[in-house]
């Protein structure tokens, strides 16, 4: 290979990698029949009934980003989080998954305690055996709970890292984030980027969103109670709609990148 595909598809932390995308074209390749078949009945596939390589193909893609630029950019461009996580903070971080960003943020500030939750027990099962091998279960928790009925513990932080608009209820969702944050907490939303116009995100990173979001985000959504169906292109208008009708009075884009759109919610 070339050194230019090696870290686009061999080397898995190079800041391009993206080999992991071949996990996600054969589950949407093994799971066809299913999403053909919500298609006739609308009534949408849920991420816990998918193929094993979704989650972890999901866990490796989001990876790349997660290790370049969360702690270093990300964070930083949140008011006041990274002092209060250096100093000792409490985090949730919903839906999970495999609990990569959670691992990251657990490593980077060793006096913060972790919380990582997803209604898929799989999930929750290898993000507690990750946790485990890197020697972090001490203050990094992860259990099994629907990001409306995780528990409160005066967060300063809740993170939703790509999976707010694979939620039924993502206003239901944030209702119940706001009631479980501390008063001067915040609420981290990674999304996937998009700018708020359907003409504007024709272009190779706004086709490879649509097309994940009609194999995966989209039913996902229809599957859970509500239904919203944001699509992995809502864009920053409408995630503002959302975060204040769950109960936020403040909003902002804090960063973004290609890739992904940062915003901060406030109460
Ligand atoms: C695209 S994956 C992102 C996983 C992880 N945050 C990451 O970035 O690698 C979406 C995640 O949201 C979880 N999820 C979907 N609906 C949920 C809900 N209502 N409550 C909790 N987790 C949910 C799924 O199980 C899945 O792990």
């Amino acid at each position: 290979m070339l050194p230019e595909q090696i870290l686009a598809l061999a080397d898995e932390d190079s800041p391009v990698f993206l080999g992991a995308v071949g996990s996600l074209v054969s589950a949407t390749f093994l799971d066809e029949p299913k999403i053909s078949d919500a298609f006739k009945t609308g009534k949408g596939v849920g991420w816990n009934k998918r193929s094993e390589c979704l989650f972890c193909g999901t866990a490796r893609f989001f990876r790349t980003s997660y290790k370049h630029y969360l702690v270093q950019d990300w964070l930083p461009a949140l008011a006041g989080v990274v002092d209060k996580l250096k100093r000792g903070a409490k985090v949730a971080d919903v839906g999970c998954g495999h609990g990569v960003s959670t691992r990251l943020m657990a490593e980077a500030f060793p006096n913060s305690t972790f919380y990582g939750f997803d209604y898929h027990d799989g999930s929750i099962e290898t993000a507690r055996k990750a946790a485990s091998e890197a020697g972090l279960s001490g203050r990094l928790q992860f259990e099994v709970h629907s990001a409306k009925t995780f528990p409160a513990h005066a967060y300063d932080l809740v993170c939703f890292f790509d999976c707010l608009h694979d939620m039924g209820d993502p206003i239901g969702a944030l209702h119940h984030t706001r009631s479980t944050l501390a008063d001067d907490g915040t609420c981290l939303l990674i999304e996937p980027f998009a700018k708020d116009r359907l003409e504007d995100n024709l272009n190779p990173v706004g086709r490879v969103y649509y097309a994940a979001s009609t194999m995966v985000c989209t039913p996902a959504s229809l599957d859970q109670e509500v239904g919203l169906a944001l699509g992995a292109q809502a864009g920053e208008a409408r995630l503002r709609e959302v975060a204040l009708q769950g109960g936020f009075t403040r909003f902002r884009r804090a960063a973004e990148t290609p890739f992904n759109l940062i915003l901060e919610a406030r109460p």
